[in-house]
């Protein structure tokens, strides 16, 4: 076998220094720094050298995350010290009554102690030993005395340090948190098993438990899991001897630096004022974070001060959970709607008898499509479970069916479009039936004309939902051409129209007539042609005709097009009714230069630009990606060089220094503006920031 010389070994540890940083830097720090592309090729070559060389495996390199073989089970694990829960508190004057308990136990005044207060995360409790700095044992909660080692499941998240940073921590170290998944990866991972009939979890903490308890750890590793730490465990629960720190926020100071993410949310504050000030802060925040809490935890934070007031039963004296309301409600299903979108996509919508949950009156409901209310085996008149959690749209998630009516009915799907009355079609293999009628569908119609006039497409100040609501209702537009025959005096005629108004609409029809190709493209509200795609086409094919000629073949040539992409693409140019819209635009006089074949545009080079915090509608490295192509670079730290931090929710220390230096800071929808206009060759304007509806 050969041997690896000291060359080869360098490599390796140079390879392992920089993947794990870069994991810490993406999971922990929310800080990426080397491009996936990048990532993948130094991983791949870490491989490659330990298949050449087995004897240089380490069970911490980060090749060794995703083991070979599923388990036959899970063994049985005691856990050194229990794993308790805690007493609740569901109002402010039960935290008043916490706060005054304990300063009475420690005969100290209220409002000299200082607490701690987290986001009370809701996920799966586990427990994580080190020994020697070395992942050693993953352990879940099971009953709180005995758990199940679930080492290899959890070796698979990159967020679980498999060697600890930094030095000096103990001989042995246990660390306990949770593993969650955020919404949107949750709500991208139903969506999936959706649509490949697989498992659909009710909601991100079964989702997590389910994924933990995967024999096969090559499924676990598929899952957007990620471990946040809580605690660090001592023989007596409340602190480590060996280790020297006075309070709790520090010990979590400590876990960080050794390279565990720790809640950004985490705040150390004074007496009940302070504890009810954070408990309603974060509330007001809970809808915007991403994922779910369920609360808050409040620890004392003096380490002394916890030894001394200890346990009662099965919770600690020295913390308490402050309880938000459920996100999760029981309610009526009383009808059924089905709606029609843009692409014809019919959706069924559960009419709900409303019901408050966290906050927010919930009466309608997404059902998804037929497969959706096969599987819940929902009927009209059913109880229902109901799931609501930030942005994300209301779902039913479970039927009560102990609790079904007598009289309950059957959901029938329709055969026929809701909105025209044409065929329902549902292609195989697809999960979503549609409305066969395309733009003779008025719900169709509507939804494309609101898309054609949209900012980011022909931006057509003025014309607003209620107006096309009435063009089409009066059938004066049937395809987005018929727009631009309209004169100052039809529109005037309209309901809420004065004549000034009549006439500032027919300017601004007239001045959207000089476009760009990327807008054009996208205006056409081809399915899955969203504004990136618009632009790699035009950018490929230069002209409107080649892109129309394009074989499917061709079209998967283009950056980011796929063989779908690609065949709505080749199957909407290919339809009679689509060449004629484009015609009657271009003879309205819809025109735009042409583009440069293959030139990217860089308006961005030589800067440097930082995303922290949050983002929404796009993650780091789509984001990251996006400026790179753009020209620009991207860093993980903020200096006077600093071009721009765009700062997502929840933006920290970035956002501070940004501040102080006086760098450029725009938020996320500001972001996806100038990334968009920049993508399309033009400069963005920096005042326009709103939607024109
Ligand atoms: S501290 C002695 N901190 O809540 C118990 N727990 O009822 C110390 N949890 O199952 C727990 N977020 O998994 C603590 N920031 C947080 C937490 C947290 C969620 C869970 C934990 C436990 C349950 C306690």
């Amino acid at each position: 076998m050969n041997q690896p010389d000291a060359k080869i070994h360098d490599e390796v540890a140079q390879l392992r220094a920089t993947l794990d940083d870069a994991n810490y830097r993406y999971y922990v720090l929310d800080e990426p720094q080397l491009t996936d592309a990048d990532y993948d090729l130094k991983l791949r070559r870490l491989q490659e050298i330990e298949a050449e060389y087995p004897a240089l495996v380490t069970p911490d390199s980060p090749t060794q995350r995703v083991g070979a073989s599923p388990a036959d089970g899970f063994p049985e694990v005691q856990h050194n010290v229990p794993m308790l829960s805690l007493n609740n508190a569901f109002d402010e004057d039960e935290l008043a009554e916490f706060v005054h308990r304990v300063a009475a136990r420690l005969e100290v005044e209220p409002d000299t102690l200082s607490f701690c207060c987290e986001p009370k995360l809701d996920g799966a409790a586990v427990s994580l030993v080190y020994r020697k700095g070395e992942l050693d044992a993953g352990v879940t909660r099971g009953d709180g005395h005995t758990g199940e080692g679930i080492t290899s499941n959890l070796k698979t998240l990159k967020s679980v340090p498999l060697k600890l940073r930094g030095k000096e921590w103990p001989e042995r170290l246990e660390v306990r948190g949770e593993v969650t998944m955020r919404h949107a990866d949750f709500e991208a991972m139903n969506e999936r098993a959706r649509e490949e009939g697989t498992k659909v979890f009710a909601n991100p903490r079964n989702a997590a438990a389910g994924s933990l308890r995967q024999l096969d750890p090559r499924i676990t590793d598929k899952r957007p899991l990620e471990f946040s730490a809580y605690q660090l465990v001592g023989q007596d629960m409340s602190s480590l001897a060996d280790i020297d720190t006075p309070t709790h926020s520090e010990q979590m100071a400590l876990l960080r630096e050794w390279g565990f993410r720790v809640s950004p949310e985490l705040d150390v504050v004074r007496g009940a004022t302070g504890i009810i000030d954070y408990c309603r802060r974060l509330g007001e925040k809970r809808d915007r974070l991403g994922y779910d809490i369920d609360g808050v935890v409040i620890k004392v934070d003096d380490l002394r001060a916890q030894r001394e007031l200890g346990f009662v039963a099965r919770a600690p004296r020295w913390a308490i959970a402050f309880k938000f309301p459920a996100q999760e409600q029981l309610t009526t299903l009383e009808d059924v709607e089905f709606q029609v979108g843009r692409t014809g996509a019919i959706t069924p919508v559960a009419r709900l008898a409303p019901v408050s949950v966290a906050g927010v009156t919930v009466s309608n409901a997404t059902l998804h499509n037929q497969d959706e209310i096969a599987r819940l085996g929902v009927k009209i008149g059913d109880r229902v479970s109901i799931r609501r959690a930030g942005d994300v749209i209301p779902q039913v998630v479970r039927v009560i069916e102990e609790e079904r009516p007598a009289d309950a009915r059957e959901i029938v799907f329709p055969e026929c479009c809701p909105v025209c009355e044409s065929q329902v079609e549902r292609l195989e293999g697809e999960a979503v039936a549609r409305c066969s009628g395309g733009l003779y569908c008025p719900a169709q119609r509507k939804e494309a004309l609101k898309h054609f006039a949209s900012r980011r497409a022909l931006d057509i100040e003025g014309l607003g939902v209620k107006l096309i609501d009435a063009l089409v209702a009066r059938d004066w537009v049937k395809t987005p051409a018929d727009l631009f025959t309209l004169t100052a005096a039809d529109l005037a005629g309209l309901p809420r129209m004065g004549e000034k108004s009549a006439a500032n609409l027919v300017a601004a029809l007239e001045k959207a007539k000089r476009t760009t190709l990327p807008r054009f493209i996208y205006a056409l509200g081809i399915r899955e042609v969203g504004e990136a795609t618009a632009n790699n086409l035009a950018r490929h094919f230069g002209t409107l005709e080649a892109l129309m000629a394009a074989e499917q073949a061709d079209l998967e040539g283009v950056e980011d097009v796929g063989p779908i992409v690609a065949a709505h693409l080749h199957t909407f140019f290919r339809q009679p009714h689509n060449r004629e819209t484009i015609d009657a635009l271009i003879a309205q006089g819809l025109t735009w230069q042409e583009e440069a074949v293959g030139e990217r545009p860089q308006p961005l080079a030589g800067e440097t630009w930082v995303l922290t915090g949050t983002l929404e509608q796009l993650t780091r490295d789509e984001g990251k990606a996006r400026l790179q192509a753009l020209g620009a670079k991207v860093a993980g730290s903020v200096s006077k060089k600093t071009a721009c931090l765009v700062a997502g929710e929840a933006a920290g220390s970035k956002l501070a220094k940004a501040n102080d230096l006086g760098v450029p800071v725009i938020d996320e929808s500001e972001f996806l503006e100038r990334l968009a206009a920049w993508e399309r060759g033009e400069s963005p304007d920096p005042t326009a920031n709103e939607e024109a509806e």
